[in-house]
């Protein structure tokens, strides 16, 4: 039995970028306790069918949607996909994510607008353009939610070379402050979620590099595990984590502390 504490059942989410690594860990963990939750990749079809079987694996109900996060009218066109098909919304994860790490002299135009739109413009515009919906959703006892992704490369300068990764990830940082002024008197919650490494296809945490990295850096010794992004992104999204407000918490072990 679940502790109404920390209850989620009922809701309904959106978390982009589901189909792999942090956000498909994130989705299953809410599929399994009851939220019905849409996840979306670049690939329609490949979405559809992964959401099937986490459907399928969880016991709950997760959609696939398709939509190119990089492309300016992404955002916009997710959104009407979701309010063709949703009246609101309780939790917006804005997980969907892509990494640069080529060196000062190597960083393309392309590449460093592709990382920006990804992992800046895009949660700005979600939220911009779902915000009827996160209104439905939100009441004084049970506010909505949104979670962004930032890194804990938004928090230091690693090692190696992340020009446009690091600086759209403090802008994520950055902007759930803001949103956290504007979204308050609304009744939603506005929270990042920093992670140290997680297995993904981001982080490869089976590379001699990444567990180098790990076992310097990360005082537990460990990357992240499925539970730990569950477990924290379930209690923002309970009761139990309803008065959390414009908080950048990272997930990762103790390496930002650290250092
Ligand atoms: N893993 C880590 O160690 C780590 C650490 C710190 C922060 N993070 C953050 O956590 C989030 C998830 O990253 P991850 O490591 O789990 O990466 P991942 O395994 O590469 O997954 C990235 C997700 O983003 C989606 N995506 C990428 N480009 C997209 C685009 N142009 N349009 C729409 N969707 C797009 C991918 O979907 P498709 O490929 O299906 O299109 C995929 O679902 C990111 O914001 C990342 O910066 C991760």
């Amino acid at each position: 039995m679940t502790d109404p504490l920390f209850a989620v059942d009922g809701k309904t989410a959106l978390v982009t970028g589901g189909t792999s690594g942090i956000g498909l860990m994130i989705a299953r963990g809410l599929v399994r306790r009851g939220v019905k939750t849409y996840i979306t990749g670049r690939d329609a079809t490949r979405t559809g069918e992964l959401a099937e079987k986490i459907s399928a694996d969880e016991g709950g109900v997760c959609i696939g949607l398709g939509t190119d996060l990089s492309e300016g009218d992404g955002p916009e066109n997710l959104a009407g996909d979701l309010a063709r098909r949703e009246t609101s919304l309780h939790i917006l994860v804005n997980n969907a994510g892509a990494g640069e790490t080529a060196s000062l002299p190597d960083v393309s135009v392309e590449a460093w607008d592709t990382v920006m739109n990804v992992n800046l413009r895009a949660p700005f515009f979600l939220v911009q353009n779902l915000l009827p919906l996160l209104e439905t959703g939100a009441s004084a006892a049970d506010p909505a939610r949104v979670i962004n992704l930032g890194s804990i490369g938004g928090l230091h300068i690693p090692n190696w070379d992340a020009f446009p990764y690091g600086a759209s990830k403090a802008g994520v940082h950055h902007l759930t402050r803001a949103l956290t002024k504007r979204l308050g008197g609304k009744k939603i919650t506005v929270n990042a979620i920093a992670p140290g490494p997680f297995p993904s296809r981001l982080t490869d945490t089976g590379s001699d590099a990444v567990k180098k990295s790990v076992e310097t850096y990360v005082p537990l010794g460990r990357p992240g595990e499925p539970d730990d992004i569950e477990g924290l992104v379930v209690f923002l999204s309970s009761r139990a984590g309803a008065y959390v407000n414009g908080c950048t918490i990272p997930l990762d072990g103790g390496y930002i502390a650290a250092l």
